[in-house]
């Protein structure tokens, strides 16, 4: 007998290896092993700086009544998260792009907006609070990379916002904020992700942000017709869907050293397959 999380990782694996559309939901935990902390967690951003955390919740407002402000302090102020250009993805990452050329996963849904999942290769991947890397229009929601305007000079030459070149709408980062509405192209395709999956992976959230933390409740309480999907959490400590009988089963510890072993268990299994 392995030790309770060897044995779990190996149930994981079938549990994968035997799915017919599995997919993975990712948070801030995922990334804590590149350097990014988390927010909730014991040195998370929030746990350190209850301010921070408060001010984030009036964001959303304070860009509804001046973007331009708005966008002033977010150029001459750094991120909560600083910089994450420089920031690179680690094992875990790597073990879910793994499982997507393995055919094992079908899909991403993070709530991180550190473009990592996207720098390590997984190619379908939806962004559920977007990215730091991309802008938005909030009028017709077209995305672009952060490079497409020059907004020092915007800035300089007092024309923030960015306007968007298709419709002429107020350009914002692509980071949803608290109280601001998940893009809905997103949130429509996440919703399909969770209806129709048979397993769902999630790794590192504490599953308390809305309206993320309803998908996997959509997965698992599904009408009397679809079977509930087998859901498999990830995740240093229990959160409310291990509480509450959510998940099926909570694999503690990291997701950078239990990830990547269940991706060698489903090489395992395909090779005597
Ligand atoms: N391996 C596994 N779990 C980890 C690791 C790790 N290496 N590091 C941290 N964790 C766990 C923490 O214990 C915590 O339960 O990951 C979880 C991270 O939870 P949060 O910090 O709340 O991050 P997240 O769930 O992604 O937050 C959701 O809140 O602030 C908003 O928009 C922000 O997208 C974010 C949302």
């Amino acid at each position: 007998m392995g030790s309770p999380a060897e044995d779990l990782i190996k149930k994981a694996a079938r549990d994968l290896a035997n799915s017919h559309h599995a997919i993975a939901l990712t948070g801030a935990g995922i990334s804590t092993e590149s350097g990014i902390p988390d927010f909730r967690g014991p040195s998370g951003v929030w746990t350190k700086n209850p301010e921070a955390e408060r001010r984030a919740y009036r964001s959303y407002e304070r860009f509804l009544e001046d973007p331009a402000g708005w966008w002033e302090e977010r150029l001459t102020s750094p991120g909560v998260l600083g910089d994450l250009g420089s920031f690179q993805p680690n094992r875990g990452h790597y073990a879910l792009v793994e499982l997507e050329q393995l055919g094992a996963l079908k899909c991403v849904i993070t709530q991180n907006v550190d473009g990592l999942h996207e720098k390590a290769g997984t190619r379908n991947l939806l962004e559920y609070h977007g990215s730091t890397l991309k802008l938005r229009c909030t009028s017709c929601g077209s995305r672009f990379r952060r490079e497409e305007f020059d907004l020092d000079r915007l800035m300089r030459d007092k024309q923030l916002p960015p306007h968007c070149g298709r419709c002429g709408g107020i350009v914002k980062t692509d980071g949803v904020a608290f109280g601001e509405p998940i893009p809905s192209d997103v949130a429509r395709r996440s919703l399909e992700e969770a209806r129709k999956c048979d397993v769902m992976l999630i790794c590192g959230t504490s599953a308390v942000v809305y309206p993320f933390a309803n998908l996997p409740r959509t997965a698992k309480q599904r009408g009397a017709a679809a079977v509930a999907a087998t859901i498999i959490e990830v995740n240093a400590e229990p959160t409310p869907l291990t509480q509450e009988g959510i998940s099926d089963y909570l694999i503690q510890g990291k997701t950078g050293q239990i990830l990547p072993r269940m991706v060698e268990e489903v090489k395992g299994l395909r090779a005597k397959s």
